[in-house]
């Protein structure tokens, strides 16, 4: 399965949905280099991009929210915190000597994490973005 940012995961913010589709992107390289049997040398180098590039994104949001005063900024900055740590955990744990299946299982797991907060939470920052 490819990740795709379909109609229902745009939050109709050009920059947002730009940095989405970037992080998905990331994502689909990872599962394409599974799929060529390069999942274990891949997983690590994807992880820490990922890693990287949401905490940059997650910066662009809060940025976005705080300069028009989005009156759910606390529980999104919340959720951003705790899942920035929660996948450099995944990443971090990745052994040296190459990502297990239980380490696949774990970031595929945090990119459903991802998901959901796109179509739920980021979708009600876009339309409320919409109407500023
Ligand atoms: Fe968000």
């Amino acid at each position: 399965m490819r990740y795709e940012l379909t109609k229902d995961l745009e939050t109709g913010n050009a920059l947002i949905d730009k940095e989405h589709r970037e992080l998905l992107k990331a994502v689909n390289d990872l599962l394409d280099a599974c799929g060529k049997g390069e999942g274990r040398s891949s997983v690590q180098k994807t992880g820490a991009f990922l890693s990287n590039y949401v905490k940059t994104h997650f910066i662009h949001e809060e940025q976005l929210q705080q300069k028009n005063g989005y009156p759910e900024y606390t529980s999104h900055k919340a959720f951003h915190e705790k899942y920035k740590k929660d996948l450099n955990d995944v990443v971090a744990n990745i052994p040296p000597s190459g990502a297990e299946m239980k380490d696949l299982a774990a970031l595929n797991n945090q990119i459903g994490v991802l998901v959901t907060h796109i179509r739920f939470e980021d979708k009600k920052l876009g339309k409320f973005l919409q109407r500023k």
